[in-house]
């Protein structure tokens, strides 16, 4: 969807949200079918431009792939290494996680650097120190990445300087095709990371320790296509919680593990609103008016999750108090706040941090969303705002939100796509 989205606010949502597959898990996953010969079945994989774009790389390499009902079906079987033109590694920022899988299946790979994006410059330093550890060769000029290992990719012990989710990833991919055993220190904890390495496992890898600061991976394994289902999103269900915080509602996450978001919980909690834990998913009940949250700073996992900065920074805009939202992942994860203002929001952008002063009330206005979650940040204050709100940009929003006005329609907001 481009375009914009047109947002009639004040109305309190209520209902229920079924939780999609992790775009972050989804990404990685259909990466790592790179290097399985076979097929493969990956269910509860959303309906993402971002997906999509992956299976266009998938394609290209020659994958026989294809979606249906929430199913991605991979074989990779026949596959021909191909340098990855410029235009598909441009169409999505994490198309860097094919490097690993590529360089692993085929001995090099040959592809342009993703280039910064609308968070930060999002260098990939640590991918290409973790890759050259391991006997791989990297040659960077003109935007273009070569990486070649005549002798074959060889286990190594890396630490990582910051668990960086996409090095940690890519360093898991090229390790099961090492020789040798390799050992990731200072390791990304992301439940997605331990998703990956479910996957691998389940075609035939030997990974242990995911989830934790240290990961090890024995190489030398013969992937096969397998079977798997995605966890479901996180950021997603912290998303539409925020969604029923912000108008006043009461929504329940349905599919959503409340263990993947053990340091977002309480800081709804905080702010006023009832959040209830059952066997279906997450149940929030807000209050009609938040309490401003003292301080959120963005973290590692499992510290507050960079995705959800944006979303309850929105939330802070209508509650009552003042608060500061401090954004240490990304140097660049304030591009909300401009539409925010414009909405009517008190935020000053000090030493690092957004404070943020409540106000009773947003107005409805003309809004560009610049990222994916500064963009969903939007949504939230429009929904919350007197009057109409439009966003445009919604192509942002689209690559990590499936359907997102048909899923807060089915809440009771007034949204639609134009
Ligand atoms: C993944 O990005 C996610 N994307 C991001 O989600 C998420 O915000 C991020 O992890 C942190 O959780 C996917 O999984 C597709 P990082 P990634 O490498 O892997 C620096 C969303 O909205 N860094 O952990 O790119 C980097 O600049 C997206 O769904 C280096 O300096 O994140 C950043 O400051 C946004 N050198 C920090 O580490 C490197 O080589 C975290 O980056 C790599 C990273």
């Amino acid at each position: 969807m481009s375009g914009k989205i047109e947002i009639e606010g004040g109305i309190p949502l209520r209902g229920q949200v079924r939780i999609r597959g992790a775009k972050n898990s989804a990404l990685p996953i259909l990466a790592a079918t790179v290097m399985t010969e076979g097929a493969s079945r990956i269910g509860s994989c959303p309906a993402l431009s971002d997906v999509r774009a992956s299976m266009e790389i998938l394609k290209y390499l020659g994958c026989v792939v294809s979606f249906r009902d929430g199913v991605v079906y991979a074989d990779s079987t026949e596959l021909y290494g191909a340098p990855i033109p410029e235009t598909l590694m441009r169409e999505m920022r994490s198309s860097i996680i094919f490097l690993g899988a590529i360089l692993a299946r085929f001995g090099e790979a040959r592809l342009s650097l993703p280039g910064g994006c609308d968070i930060g410059l999002r260098p990939i330093d640590l991918h290409l120190a973790a890759l050259r550890e391991m006997g791989a060769r990297i040659e960077e000029r003109g935007g273009i990445i070569r990486c070649y290992c005549p002798q074959g990719l060889r286990g190594a012990d890396i630490s990582l300087a910051f668990p960086s989710v996409g090095a940690t990833e890519n360093i898991m991919l090229a390790a099961c095709a090492a020789r040798g055993t390799t050992r990731i220190f200072n390791a990304a904890r992301e439940p997605e990371i331990e998703d990956l390495a479910a996957f691998l496992n389940h075609a035939g890898a030997r990974i242990g320790g995911a989830g934790s600061a240290e990961i090890v991976i024995a190489g030398g394994a013969e992937l096969h296509g397998c079977e798997h289902t995605v966890i479901p999103d996180r950021i997603a269900a912290g998303s539409y919680l925020a969604a029923a915080a912000i108008t006043g509602g009461s929504v329940s996450v349905v599919g959503a593990r409340a263990e993947h978001l053990r340091t977002v919980l309480p800081v709804f909690r905080s702010a006023g609103c009832e959040v209830t834990e059952t066997p279906e998913g997450i149940r929030l009940d807000a209050p009609p008016r938040l309490d401003a949250v003292n301080y959120i700073r963005t973290m590692p996992y499992p510290g507050f999750p960079t995705d959800l900065q944006a979303p309850l920074s929105a939330c802070m805009c209508v509650a009552r108090g003042t608060g500061i939202v401090r954004e240490t992942i990304f140097e660049n994860r304030y591009k909300h706040v401009p539409g925010l203002l414009r909405l009517g929001a008190d935020i000053r952008l000090e030493g690092g941090c957004a404070v943020i002063r409540g106000v009773r009330k947003l107005t409805g206005a003309d809004v560009e969303a610049a990222d994916l979650r500064g963009g969903f940040a939007l949504i939230l204050a429009g929904l919350a705002a007197e009057g109409k709100t439009t966003v445009s940009g919604a192509e942002h929003i689209d690559r990590g939100y499936e359907n997102v006005c048909g899923t807060l329609c089915s809440l009771g907001a007034r949204v639609r796509a134009c």
